[in-house]
């Protein structure tokens, strides 16, 4: 994919998908403003009763889980307040791997469709 790209309205250059790989930053800017700013509820229904620790959820019920709530949880992201780009740095992000607990996207079988379309244009309109 090739892009154009205006730069304060001065020359414009081309942006490819291997440059961006080689601006790293970038992509774990977007990503630290996601997780800061993640969806606050991913809902499920369950269909069948599904068993969770010592409790049964019935069929019919809501299961919700917070990627707002989740992303703030300083065991899984330390000084979860604080925009820090370089804790992106452990995702393996050429293997399209996040950090493990951000569930922005959502995660398995639903999860968003858009997140590669997303990665790819936010960096190019960032
Ligand atoms: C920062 C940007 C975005 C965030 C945080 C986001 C987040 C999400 C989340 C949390 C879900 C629900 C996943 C689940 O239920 O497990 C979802 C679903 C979906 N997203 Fe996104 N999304 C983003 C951008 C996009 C873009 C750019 C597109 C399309 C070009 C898109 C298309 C969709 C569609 C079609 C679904 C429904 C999938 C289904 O129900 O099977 N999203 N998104």
């Amino acid at each position: 994919m090739k892009a154009r790209v205006k730069l304060a309205g001065r020359d414009k250059m081309k942006v490819s998908e291997d440059d961006l790989k080689k601006l790293p930053l970038i992509k774990w800017c977007i990503l630290e403003a996601i997780r800061l700013r993640a969806p606050g509820i991913i809902t499920r229904k369950v269909l069948k009763p599904v068993k969770i620790l010592n409790y049964t959820v019935p069929s019919g019920d809501l299961l919700m889980l917070s990627p707002f709530w989740l992303h703030r949880n300083p065991k899984y992201f330390p000084e979860p307040e604080l925009f820090k780009p370089e804790r992106w740095k452990k995702a393996n992000l050429e293997k399209h791997a996040f950090l493990d607990w951000f569930m922005a996207f959502g995660s398995g079988k639903y999860q968003c469709p858009g997140r590669e379309i997303q990665e790819t244009a936010f960096c190019l309109v960032g």
